[in-house]
């Protein structure tokens, strides 16, 4: 199948978290698996031209886009992905993109990704490429398939071409006001009362492309049924309990020739499921580089993320006393919110012994910290699916999570699986969203932890689990053959 596949964010290009990641990787594994694949994503003057060496493309040349009445010039890109020959197309508009960063607050980010997204079609049709499927991720291309069947419908080229949106997450939505369709030249019916984009009084790019893609999906098999419940689904569950029969769940999957421990260049001692000595030799590595000291019985609990709520770090601060109250270090990396930030930052100037606080994006630490923490935490309120513990189980880091969405589909609680009378367990998890439930769960790891034979069983098991992209690849391609019939009746 031909594949467009849209995102704002493609690793190593430009991350601000899991997205960067799947975008960096899916379309890779869909190469391999025969797709003929190409990647979208819109040009910030974040990353280096050269180092990813890309060329400009005299072919297409300018492309004129018209948004709210301006004629806006889009230049394009390319480059070969890493270990691939899957092409990227850059979406180049330094007006909308030469910001210093990926997503902003600005009064024009709804143009942005109307841009991008306009921008997509036409280099499509100046390619005269007619994909089988445009796969789209998240708001930022949410409106994409109302344009392609509306506004470009007078291109036959398009007439085969089905769309997928895939939800990342829905607590991020893209609402706007309802101008936004007007600069988008989107009819006016579908931002008046009950128009497919119209919510609550704006427009909500998500929600339309819930409305209009041909598919619809989430990023794993928990999180989509959670979505459908009031709790989670952010306001969006009556118009996915209305695309019900075309809403599916796919477990992402994680590029383990970045993550894995035996060849990451990020780390300094590789290590194996046979011999993980290399493991300690990390943490002591790792702890010298923070200034913490360094003891073999003591361990070392990770905390990679975005500091924002959803990660669960208001339970977090509710229970940051007993935390700190146990017997253990902490190495913590992430940025987001200021209060959380705070949080972490104090808890680093208290305890300088016992916690080193990192504010900030640091991928090699990131990769440090994975090959040389004894436990992650990821406490999240929800998670769609959540790579870090994926990442963590294969560096035979043992997770401690709250049992919702990703985090119950990859993490079995030891004692709970013990129980069944099976040793198959791979962390530690909770579920109640307090930090009551949590601090029992990380004291409860701590006891197995003193048990070295217990530990590396627990290591182990996690270490054993293979959640690369082959298998949910598979489950895309599958997802496309649907996207198709819908469209096409065949
Ligand atoms: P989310 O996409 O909700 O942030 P995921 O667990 O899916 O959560 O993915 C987060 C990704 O971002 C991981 O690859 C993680 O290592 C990375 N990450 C998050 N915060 C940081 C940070 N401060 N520095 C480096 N990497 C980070
Ligand atoms: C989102 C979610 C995260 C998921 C990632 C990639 O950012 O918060 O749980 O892993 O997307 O799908």
């Amino acid at each position: 199948m031909k594949i467009a596949f849209a995102s704002s964010e493609v690793f190593p290009y430009a991350k601000t978290g899991g997205l960067g990641d799947v975008a960096g990787s899916l379309p890779i594994e869909l190469s391999r698996l025969g797709h003929d694949v190409k990647v979208f994503m819109p040009k910030y003057n974040t990353f280096g031209e050269a180092e990813f060496g890309l060329h400009y493309n005299w072919d297409i040349g300018e492309i004129p886009v018209r948004i709210d009445g301006q004629v806006r010039m889009v230049h394009v890109h390319t480059a070969t992905m890493p270990d691939s020959n899957v092409q990227i197309y850059f979406v180049d508009c330094p007006h909308y993109f030469h910001r210093f960063r990926v997503y902003t607050n600005d009064h024009d980010e709804d143009e942005r990704f109307i841009l991008f997204s306009k921008g997509i079609i036409e280099i499509l049709q100046r390619l005269q490429w007619a994909p089988d499927i445009i796969h789209c991720n998240d708001w930022q291309t949410g409106l994409l398939p109302i344009l392609l069947k509306e506004n470009y419908s007078w291109d036959r080229m398009f007439d085969k071409t089905s769309t997928v949106l895939t939800m990342h997450n829905i607590a991020y939505q893209g609402r706007f006001a309802k101008s936004a369709f007007h600069k988008a030249e989107i009819k006016e019916e579908h931002s008046g009362a009950n128009g497919i984009g119209e919510y609550e009084g704006d427009v909500n790019f998500l929600k339309t492309g819930i409305l209009t893609s041909d598919v619809i999906n989430t990023v794993s098999e928990t999180y989509e049924k959670e979505l459908m419940t009031a709790e989670y689904g952010n306001g969006m569950e009556p118009f996915l309990a209305a695309r019900f029969n075309d809403f599916y769940g796919i477990l992402n999957g994680v590029d383990y020739s970045v993550w894995n421990p035996e060849t990451d260049k990020l780390i300094p001692y590789n290590y194996s499921i046979s011999d993980l000595s290399g493991k300690e030799k990390n943490k002591k590595f790792l702890l010298e580089r923070l200034e913490l000291p360094y003891n073999e019985n003591l361990p070392l609990i990770g905390i990679i993320s975005r500091l924002v709520d959803q990660k669960g770090f208001d339970i977090v601060a509710y229970g940051i006393n007993q935390l700190l109250d146990i017997e253990a270090q902490w190495v913590i990396l992430g940025s987001g919110e200021e209060k959380y930030e705070s949080l972490f930052y104090e808890a680093g100037k208290r305890f300088p012994e016992k916690v080193s606080t990192y504010l900030g994006y640091n991928n090699e630490l990131s990769h440090l910290i994975e090959a040389g923490a004894d436990i992650f935490l990821m406490p999240s309120k929800f998670e769609p699916c959540g790579l870090n513990q994926i990442y963590s189980l294969k560096y035979g880091t043992v997770p401690v999570v709250r049992k919702t969405g990703g985090l119950a589909d990859t993490v079995q609680d030891w004692n709970e699986y013990l129980a069944r009378g099976s040793e198959t367990g791979n962390g530690f998890s909770f579920n109640d969203h307090s930090a009551f439930a949590m601090v029992h769960s990380v004291k409860r790891s701590l006891i197995d932890f003193h048990n070295k034979p217990t530990w590396l069983k627990i290591q182990r098991n996690g270490m054993n689990k293979d959640y690369s992209w082959r298998k949910s690849a598979e489950k895309y391609t599958a997802l496309y053959e649907k996207a198709v019939v819908k469209r096409t009746g065949r």
